[in-house]
């Protein structure tokens, strides 16, 4: 039977990109350019998928994983001498291939099914997905000769002054007979202005061969954007956004001013919700539905269910059961379990900590390594002195407990269920069951203090 093959191109380096990481592995959206195009060629079903890897071939075989094949292309030496380097794989095999560059991340698996269709439907032995560029500056050219019919595909480097001011551009992407492919990848020379083996090039050669070439010129030229520099990352990014949040809001999720909202493609949020602008919903985050997450907020793999409301505060791998609520300017760090209906309010850090539920913490606290139950009253600016300088010690603090405003309280210690803290107490000991800690020195009044001071002889003070 015949198959349905694909062959990712992602071996280059990315120059253009002037970056540390490798072009296909930045980022938009919360995942790789590359894992981007393969999430839409899965959508196809292919029998097979070769990724083609060459510059930082580890770390792009690591961030795929056996979610492809590999093939490896030492030296870059273009397109067309990458995709020959799927030959040990594809080669000989009967079927259909396509072929879809590692920096074209906004292309979806509905086009590629549109392109394969219509390759199918023109019996051609190689089909160019085109689109209409309103600056095609920097892709390769579609040249057709006067009855329309497609010729060859010119790049930007080698174009005469005529050629250039053609307007049709080459995606990248096409589908190939796949026998007829990789014989005509063995008659590529690189005889142009970068002295590479184009894949374009292939077209010429097939036309020669006297065999069919057709071109499938898809209507929104803002998918088929290639990603070579910083510039276009953004305005991919700016696409893919807008994407994304239009399928949140056809879900039933109120974004204010989705210009601003930025929400990684990963994400999940129910119905009902209401996100502020400036919001940024990061990694593998999970809001339920009837939360509000105010402006300014950034939310990174956390779980936050139904009710939530977070107002312009960070929240990094925790989670917010039903109905909590945080904020403002307030900072869940990892591990942070926030009960059901707790309260945290200003000004709060809360890591590696349980809050039970319908505790409070209202206002300029640090929570970090405790439990702490249910109905709990943690008062204003308290701290869970948790660090001695080498290690990390645990607090925990039992139901119904009431701990006094600006208390310190120092681990390892336990606050039993109905415990008091006296305000302004450094704890460091345990507080038994319906005890009160108190730890504080007395107060003493110096009685005429005044006169014994400074003040006491200077006339502004004593109007
Ligand atoms: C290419 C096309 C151009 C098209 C544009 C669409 C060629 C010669 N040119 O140009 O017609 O308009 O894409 O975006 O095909 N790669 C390798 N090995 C190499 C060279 C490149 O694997 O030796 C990979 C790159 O990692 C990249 C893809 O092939 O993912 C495209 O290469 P790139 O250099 O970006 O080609 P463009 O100049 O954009
Ligand atoms: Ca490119």
């Amino acid at each position: 039977m015949a198959g349905k093959y694909t062959i990712i191109l992602a071996a280059g380096k990315g120059t253009r990109m002037k970056s540390k990481v490798h072009k296909v592995l930045q980022t938009l959206c919360g995942k790789t350019m590359v894992d981007h195009v393969l999430t839409q060629v899965e959508k196809m079903h292919p029998t097979e998928v070769v990724t083609v890897i060459g510059h930082d071939a580890d770390a792009v075989r690591e961030s795929l994983g056996n979610r492809s094949q590999y093939a490896l292309q030492e030296k870059q030496l273009g397109t067309g001498h990458a995709a020959l380097q799927a030959e040990p794989i594809l080669g000989g095999k009967d079927g259909v291939t396509l072929i879809v560059s590692g920096d074209t991340p906004l292309l979806t698996a509905e086009t590629f099914e549109k392109l394969f269709a219509y390759h199918q439907d023109k019996g051609a032995a190689a089909t160019i997905l085109t689109a209409q560029a309103p600056d095609p500056t920097g892709y390769g050219r579609i040249i057709r000769n006067e009855l329309g019919t497609v010729q060859r595909i010119v790049e930007q480097k080698d174009a005469t002054h005529e050629e250039a001011q053609v307007t049709e551009i080459n995606t990248g992407v096409f589908c190939f007979d796949n026998k007829r492919l990789f014989a005509a990848l063995h008659e590529m020379k690189n005889d142009n202005a970068q002295g590479e083996y184009y894949l374009t090039d292939v077209i010429e050669i097939l036309k020669h061969e006297g065999a069919v070439i057709a071109a499938y010129k898809m209507t929104d030229f803002s998918e088929s954007i290639g990603v070579n520099d910083r510039v276009a990352l953004a305005e991919a990014t700016r696409v893919m956004q807008a994407r994304i949040n239009r399928r949140h809001m056809q879900n039933g999720v109120k974004l204010i001013d989705p210009a601003t909202t930025y929400i990684d493609a990963g994400v999940m949020i129910g119905a009902d919700t209401t996100v502020e602008p400036g919001v940024q919903l990061l990694g593998h985050t999970v809001i339920g539905e009837d939360c509000v997450i105010g402006a300014h907020s950034k939310i990174v793999d956390s779980t936050l269910e139904d009710g939530v409301t977070v107002t312009s505060s960070t929240i990094e791998q925790s989670i917010m059961h039903k109905g909590s609520d945080i904020g403002p300017n307030s900072h869940l760090r990892p591990q942070s379990d926030i009960g059901e209906g707790a309260h945290l309010g200003n000004f709060v850090e809360v890591k590696k900590a349980v809050i039970g539920p319908r505790t409070k913490v209202g206002h300029l606290t640090y929570v970090g390594d405790a439990t702490l139950g249910s109905d709990i009253n943690v008062g204003c600016g308290v701290v869970f002195v948790n660090y001695d300088g080498v290690k990390k010690w645990h607090t925990s603090v039992g139901d119904h407990s009431f701990i006094g405003s600006n208390s310190n309280i120092i681990a390892p210690v336990a606050l039993a269920d109905h415990s008091f803290v006296a305000a302004g107490s450094t704890i460091t000991d345990d507080v038994p069951f319906h005890a009160m800690g108190i730890a504080r020195a007395r107060q003493v009044n110096k009685e005429d203090f005044w006169t014994r001071t400074a003040l006491a002889d200077d006339p502004e003070w004593n109007k």
